[in-house]
């Protein structure tokens, strides 16, 4: 990979207990896989309760960033990683660290519908199931509770029992967050989970997450400007495998500091 040194950046690093607090905290992060650098030095701050954007050109590191919160990637073969990620300032890559619980306190949402091959209620109820007894009388209440969060209930409240493939697309995609918010995760990954999606179904998905904020931390990849415009709070700008800039949504489109940044915001364009 090809990389430049830049002037150092100036990145407020919010603290605990202030409205803007770092949830999850990523310093000096590399990945490899095998020797690929894709990751380098990647410092950056998602912040509790506000939809954090990732955002960049293709093949910039944006998957392998959010996978990494989750430790997703370490099941990738080859993959190699130095530096730190902090959860609730615990470091998420201790030898320590409960893998499976961690993945359920930080749930993911891919860019395509993952679907069960199963019923729509055993689909909502699949990863809860892993993670705790949900007693028989309590399973459609719980199924109720999280269709309606990610408004399906009423959609599909008269075809619980019927094969969740039968959906739509976006039908589908918003099923997978219901079945991740079951798990009753603090964050939430998303990695393009509208790509696929038609407009109806894409808005339809950003203004649930406008909505989830006031009870998750949402992480959100996009390679969409004018979606990260609508729904961002926060902007992560990654390039080559490197922060360019992070700041409040406002601040960069209206001041970016960097011209990498403003060309990529104005024109979707990057050179770096
Ligand atoms: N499992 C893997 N093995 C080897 N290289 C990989 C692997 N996963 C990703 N890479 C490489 O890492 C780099 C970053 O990939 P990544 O998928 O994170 O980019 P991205 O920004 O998400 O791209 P896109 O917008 O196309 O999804 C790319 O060069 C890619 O080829
Ligand atoms: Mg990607």
């Amino acid at each position: 990979m090809q990389t430049r040194s830049r002037a150092p950046l100036h990145i407020v690093h919010p603290q605990a207990g202030s409205s803007d607090e770092a949830l999850v905290a990523v310093q000096g992060f590399h990945v490899w896989f095998h020797k690929h650098h894709v990751l380098n030095d990647v410092s950056v701050t998602f912040l509790r309760n506000r939809i954090n954007c990732i955002i960049g050109p293709s093949g910039s590191g944006k998957s392998t960033l959010i996978r990494s919160l989750n430790r997703i990637n370490d099941d990738v073969d080859g993959f190699v990683c130095r530096g730190s990620v902090r959860f609730h300032d615990e470091e998420i890559y201790a030898q320590t660290t409960d893998v499976t619980r961690l993945r359920t306190r930080i749930g993911m949402v891919f860019q395509k519908p993952c679907i069960f091959p199963t019923s729509i209620s055993a689909n909502v109820l699949f990863g809860a199931r892993h993670v705790r007894a949900i007693p028989a009388g309590q399973q459609l209440e719980l199924v109720e509770e999280k269709l309606r969060a990610v408004s399906l209930w009423q959609e599909v409240q008269h075809r619980l029992d019927e094969p969740a493939i039968s959906l739509s697309i976006g039908q589908q995609q918003r099923l997978c967050l219901a079945r991740t918010l079951a798990v009753e995760p603090e964050v939430i990954l998303l990695d393009e989970p509208t790509s696929s999606l038609d407009p109806v179904s894409t808005r339809a998905i950003e203004e649930l997450l406008l909505d989830l904020k006031q009870n998750y931390t949402i992480i959100f990849v996009t390679h969409d400007i004018l979606q990260a415009k609508r729904i961002a709070d926060q902007l992560i700008f990654l390039c080559n495998g490197q922060v360019i800039e992070q700041g409040e949504k406002e601040t960069l489109f209206r001041a970016a500091q960097r011209p990498e940044t403003r060309s990529y915001l104005n024109e979707e364009y990057c050179d770096c």
